[in-house]
């Protein structure tokens, strides 16, 4: 009887650990590293346009230093996803065209670092969300465009 017990609670102790193998296996299945990095700063510019957009379509909510510090945040990490598009391999959402149409593709990331650096010139001053909104308007079209052109969208 004792034996039989002790026998079954070792059976689904097993269960568990390879059940929990196979999980594990199935969250690891490929997710190439590049494409992961550059969907996490993706991320992080969605979460920052988010924070902005808020003030700018409800302009008393408008917080200087709060606008300060994600369109400075938005500046530097301008520089950081384009890397991670290097390799033909990791393709992720992207479309084809990053490759096929790089010249057009490194533009768009050009323009980007260029929008997104004027957003954070003009926030470092700003007092009303009227000082912002162009430059913010330009940051917006720049994501646009280029995910219009690159980024395959769940209804592709
Ligand atoms: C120069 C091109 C380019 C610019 C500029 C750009 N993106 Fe992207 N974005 C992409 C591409 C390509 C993908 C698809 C990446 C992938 O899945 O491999 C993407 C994916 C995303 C995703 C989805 C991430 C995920 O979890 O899969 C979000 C959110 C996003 N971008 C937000 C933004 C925001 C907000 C901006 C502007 C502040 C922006 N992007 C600017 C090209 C760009």
């Amino acid at each position: 009887m004792t034996q039989s017990n002790s026998n079954k609670s070792f059976k689904s102790i097993f269960g568990i650990t390879i059940m929990a193998a196979v999980l594990g296996l199935a969250a690891c299945t490929p997710t190439h590293p590049d494409v992961k990095a550059r969907q996490d700063i993706m991320k992080n510019y969605g979460d920052a346009a988010k924070i902005m957009g808020g003030m700018v379509k409800e302009p008393d909510t408008f917080d200087a230093d709060v606008f300060k510090e994600q369109a400075a945040f938005l500046a530097t990490e301008s520089k950081n996803p384009w890397s991670h598009f290097e390799d033909t391999e990791a393709v992720g959402n992207a479309k084809p065209e990053v490759w096929s149409n790089n010249a057009n593709f490194l533009a768009e990331s050009e323009n980007f670092q260029k929008v997104t650096a004027e957003l954070n010139t003009v926030a470092q001053t700003a007092t009303t969300v009227e000082d912002i909104k162009p430059a913010f308007g330009a940051v917006g079209k720049s994501c646009k465009s280029c995910h219009d052109d690159f980024q395959v969208k769940k209804d592709d």
